[in-house]
Formats: structure tokens, sequence, C-alpha cells
């Protein structure tokens, strides 16, 4: 079982940072990576719809082999962790709970703001992780649908993507955050546009925490793979254009092992 890979399933490529953190947390591990880039984007869908891709893609994972599945997305997280986990006999990490941790630990004013596709924001699954978790936090949320397609773009440093974030940020200067949690896959990569808009305002990019949480639960339950190993494999529901140089400004190194599979299939 050890050898076995962790398996890790996003809407497409971004939850290859996830997989970049994984993989140095933790090198030996094997990792099987499911992107379902045929149907994405999630984050514009209905909870329905996102809760059935969601079963489908850790299902898959499972038939790969996979000891322990990472929910790399956030709107499948935001929606689907609970049927998840119910579903699976096998340990879930999803990238809110790891997230929000994190914020309340770095806030000094208790104003943490949160940005995700439109189905994580009016999802609540935020709101619900820090009522859980620490009751004082003031949360605001706001969904920022547009930055997706900015960084399939490339446009990570371009006028129209400042102006956007200057629109989509304001209401976190007026009510003075002091911390903003990157609650989707692709806005890690706009990371200098949000400093050149907010300053230095603490910013959560939950990949490094879950790295971290994979890394606490393997050992917990004894399932580390001890040996060399570190191999990665990656499916892709459709290989879309251009998806090789996207995913490897997400993967920080190139993606040699990939593969098309239909999930009907298997
Ligand atoms: N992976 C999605 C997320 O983190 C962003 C892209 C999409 O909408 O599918 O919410």
């Amino acid at each position: 079982m050890n050898s076995n890979p962790i398996g890790i399933f996003d809407s497409g490529i971004g939850g290859l940072t996830v997989v970049r953190e994984i993989r140095r947390i933790l090198p030996n591990e094997n990792i099987v990576y499911l992107g379902d880039t045929a149907r994405l984007p999630y984050g514009t869908k209905s909870v329905d719809a996102i809760m059935q891709y969601s079963l489908e893609n850790a299902d898959f994972l499972i038939s790969r082999g996979a000891k322990l599945i990472v929910i790399a997305c956030y709107s499948s997280t935001s929606v689907a962790f609970d049927i998840i986990e119910k579903h699976l006999s096998v340990p879930v990490i999803g990238v809110i709970q790891p997230g929000v941790e994190r914020a309340i630990e770095l806030t000094k004013n208790g104003k943490i703001g949160v940005i995700g596709t439109s189905l994580t924001i009016y999802s609540g699954a935020y709101e619900k992780a820090f009522r859980r978790t620490n009751e004082r936090c003031e949360v605001l949320g706001k969904a920022c649908p547009l930055f997706v397609s900015l960084v399939e773009e490339g446009w990570l440093d371009h006028p129209a993507t400042e102006l956007i974030a200057q629109t989509y940020l304001r209401p976190f200067k007026e009510d003075n955050v002091d911390t903003i949690l990157l609650g989707c896959t692709h806005f890690p990569l706009l990371m200098e546009v949000f400093r050149k808009i907010m300053g230095s305002v603490n910013y959560v990019d939950a990949s490094r925490e879950v790295g971290t949480k994979v890394a606490e639960e393997l050992e917990r339950l004894a399932l580390e793979h001890g040996e060399p190993g570190g191999d990665l494999a990656i499916y892709l529901t459709d290989l879309s254009m251009n998806f090789k140089d996207i995913g490897e400004r997400f993967l920080g190194e190139p993606m040699r092992n990939f593969s098309r599979v239909s999930l009907k299939g298997k």
C-alpha cells in the first residue's frame, strides 16, 4: 500500500501547483493526477454538477490505487468535500480548511478577505470553515471569476489584469483586511498584481499547508513511501490547446508522463 500513489484531482491543470508542493515536501511519493479539462471550468457550474464530476474524479483515482485523495480544486472542495469523504474509505484532504487555519494564524486585526470562483464564494464553504475554526474573524468573500481566464491567457502582469484586480479588491482595501486567502488554484500566479494593489498584507496560498497536511496524515497512518519513487502520472480528460505550456507554469517542471483519459472507460 505504501508505494501506492497519492491521488490528486482538479477541474484542470491549476491543481498542479498542489502537486508541485507535495513533490517538494514528499519527493519519494508516487502521484497520480487527474485534471478534468474536458468539463472545466467548475467555478461557474452548479453544485449538483460539480458533486457528480468530483465523485467520478475520485473514483477514477481510487481505480488507480490511490491511498489518499487530495482535492486540489477549491470549487470541488467547497461543494463536494463532505460527499467524497463519506463515499471513500481512504483519507481525503481538501484545500479549504488548511488555508483557513493559516489565515487565522496570520491575521492581526481579524479581518480576512477570501477570493475565489463564483461557486466557491457563493457556496459559503469558507464562512462555514471559519466559523468552525474561530468565531471572532470577520470574513469578506469576493467572487473573482475573470482571474481564471486571465491566468490561462498568460496575462499575469497585463494592465487589464491590474484594472480588474483593482475593481475586485477595492472592498478589501476599504475594509482594511490584513489577510487575503487565495481560494482558487489559479490565483497564486497573480500574486505580483495583488501585491501592487494591496501592498504588504498577508497572502495565503494553501498549497504549502496542504502539502504539510498530506505529510502528517501519511505519517499518522504509517503510509509513507520510504523508498525512492516520485513517479508522476498526469491524466487529463481532454488535451486542450496550450495545456502543456500552462501546465508547466503551474507544475514548475516539464510535464513528461501525461495522457488523455475518458472517465467513462476508466
Ligand atoms: N480549479 C478551479 C478552482 O480552484 C478554478 C478553475 C475552474 O473554475 O474550474 O476553483
